[in-house]
């Protein structure tokens, strides 16, 4: 076997490869701030103002990163996510700004109101049987009112990540009806209630006043249950479908590719923020550790790798071209 571990032998029969077009970065876009702001949970990562956004969204396109992600953080919270659906709320100005300045970056929107709601959840809640839930249908015509007010303002891809029963149908319907059939649909279509997604609460402000995910996203131990979850997904018009978080949850990437979807995965803000926090302290090298990370999400099978750490591996790949 060592015949092959040779520096030229290896290269001519690498497996894997990782390229900046692989790659997706999320961006927080904020209402209610004038500059950039650090986020302490994410060291490294900024929540970004509208002004921001042209110079942020030129520099990923010149690295060549696939696509930006948009998250939005809105000046109103209320039970009823109500700025999250405003045709001029943070997300379609985002849109329309980086549209302007950046007209070949490829946009995708999370579709989802636990940054919008101020109970935290991931749509809207009521009374089922004396118990307090995420109502499921009044809950979609919300996500279906949100997509479209990101279609009409130039998204290229919506993501819904709310883990609603039937979500991808509906999105599917209220985008074609609205003249948007060229509209991509990522769904989160296997997305864990897991604790690696504390950071990215932090910085959204999305975490719930009361209760927890569980009624909504999957049991980390349910692989097949995830798999069902996909399959539906698929069945109902995804384009795209996704594994979240990514590296502890690799079995179910290769797993997801029966369905012929190409498939991203969600390398997400606790996995990011473990390396980064190591690499701080000099227990990782950054460097490797990551490239090695998002290499093996790519060698599990995932056409996609959404990451927080997109624009500087783009780079580090980019130097090592
Ligand atoms: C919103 C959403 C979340 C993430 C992506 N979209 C948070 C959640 O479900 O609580 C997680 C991203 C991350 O941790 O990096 N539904
Ligand atoms: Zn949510």
């Amino acid at each position: 076997m060592r015949r092959y571990r040779r520096p030229g032998i290896r290269r001519l029969l690498a497996e894997t490869h990782l390229r900046p077009e692989h790659l997706i970065a999320p961006l927080f876009v904020d209402e209610t701030i004038r500059r950039p702001a650090p986020l302490s949970a994410l060291p490294g990562q900024d929540r970004l103002p509208l002004s921001a956004l042209p110079s942020v969204a030129g520099e990923l396109r010149d690295l060549g990163i696939g696509a930006v992600l948009l998250f939005g953080i809105p000046a109103r919270k209320d039970a009823e996510a109500s700025s999250a659906s405003d045709p001029d709320g943070i997300i379609p100005r985002a849109l329309h700004t980086i549209r302007d300045e950046v007209p070949d970056l490829t946009l995708i929107t999370d579709v989802c109101a636990c940054e919008y709601t101020d109970h935290g959840h991931c749509g809207i809640l009521g009374q089922v049987k004396g118990r307090t839930e995420l109502l499921n249908d009044a809950s979609l015509d919300l996500m279906a009112r949100i997509a479209l007010s990101h279609a009409d303002a130039g998204a290229d891809i919506v993501a819904p990540s709310c883990m609603l029963d039937g979500v991808v149908l509906t999105l599917r319907d209220a985008l074609d009806d609205g003249g948007h059939d060229d509209v991509l649909i990522m769904s989160y279509s296997s997305k864990f209630a897991s604790h690696l997604y504390g950071p990215f609460r932090e910085a959204a402000g999305s975490g719930c006043q009361e209760g927890d995910r569980s009624g909504y996203q999957l049991p980390v131990g349910n692989a097949r249950e995830a798999l069902m979850e996909s399959a539906l997904d698929a069945a109902e018009g995804a384009d795209i479908l996704m594994v979240k978080p990514a590296g502890y949850y690799l079995d179910l990437i290769p797993a997801l590719r029966v369905h012929g979807l190409p498939v991203a995965a969600f390398q997400v803000s606790g996995e990011y923020a473990m390396i980064r926090a190591a690499a701080a302290q000099g227990w990782l090298p950054e460097r490797e550790t990551v490239l090695e990370t998002l290499s093996c999400i790519r060698r599990a099978g995932a056409d996609l790798v959404i990451t927080y750490f997109a624009r500087q591996a783009a780079g580090w790949l980019r130097e090592e071209q």
